[in-house]
């Protein structure tokens, strides 16, 4: 079987590619516990400057595995889900996202937690919570409405409407919109390998300087989401909608 997260190292460069095409990459248990794994130990190796988080030129990710959704929902904090997206808050390097293709759920609520995202223009965006009797998670429900204003984040998190790695850019979610998904994955690269060249400890601080004064209220949010999001899984109108999707065909 091949590994559904590869891990390559290259000139202090750390990448964690999303690596599961039969099912769109979505994410299971074991992935997410690889990923924070990966970004605990770049976060400590010296060697490492910088961290990319990508799936292929055509799907970032599906979202959280829907079939582990039902069979073993994250319970709370220390769940695989939680563990990753707690990482990535605290994690003390750059972390550079590169997204084509379809970036569903957490797909792109951990875009919030990036420093720099790059985009294919068509990529297919989309946080559909609501739909699946759900409810915002990782602070997005905080974070979201300060980049969009309440009116705008409404339509994202209240509807579930998609939106395009354009608006993406537009909206300040992403850094920059490519014209595709190969070109959004190239600039992530090149833009990822210039922190080589720069000094880490500027860059280290400079980050935990932009981070710093908001940690303690997301921590709190994500909590505060959490508990919500983990009893929701378990509503019936959850149980209902997630279902739905295994047994569509
Ligand atoms: N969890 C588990 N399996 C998933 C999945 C998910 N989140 N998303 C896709 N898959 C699986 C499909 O079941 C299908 O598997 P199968 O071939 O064994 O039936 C395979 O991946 C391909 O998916 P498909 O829907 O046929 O691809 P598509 O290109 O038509 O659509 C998406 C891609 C991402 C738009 C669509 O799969 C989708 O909406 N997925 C669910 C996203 C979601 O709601 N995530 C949870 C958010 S909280």
């Amino acid at each position: 079987m091949t590994d559904a997260i590869q891990i390559e190292q290259e000139r202090g460069l750390l990448t964690l590619r999303l690596n599961r095409p039969d099912k769109k990459n979505a994410l299971t248990r074991a992935m997410y516990s690889r990923l924070a794994e990966a970004l605990k130990q770049a976060d400590a190796d010296p060697e490492v400057n910088a961290v990319l988080i990508t799936g292929s030129s055509d799907c970032f990710t599906a979202g959280n595995d829907i079939a582990d959704f039902l069979q073993e929902p994250p319970s709370g904090l220390d769940s695989p889900v939680f563990q990753f997206m707690l990482t990535l808050l605290d994690c003390r390097k750059p972390v550079i996202a590169a997204v084509a293709g379809a970036a569903v759920g957490i797909g792109t609520t951990l875009l919030l937690h990036c420093d720099l995202v790059y985009v294919s223009r068509d990529a297919r965006l989309r946080m559909p919570f609501v739909n699946l009797g759900l409810c915002p998670e990782f602070a997005s429900s905080l974070l979201l409405p300060r980049l969009l204003g309440h009116a705008k984040a409404a339509e994202l998190l209240l509807l579930g409407e998609g939106f395009s790695g354009e608006q993406a850019a537009t909206w300040g979610i992403a850094t920059e919109a490519l014209g595709s998904g190969e070109a959004a994955l190239a600039k992530a690269r090149e833009v990822a390998l210039r922190f080589e060249s720069l000094p880490p400890e500027a860059v280290r601080i400079s980050k935990q300087l932009m981070k710093a004064p908001d940690r303690e209220q997301l921590r709190k949010v994500i909590e505060e989401e959490g508990a919500l999001f983990v009893q929701r899984l378990r509503s019936p109108e959850a149980v209902a909608a997630l279902s739905g999707f295994i047994n569509r065909h």
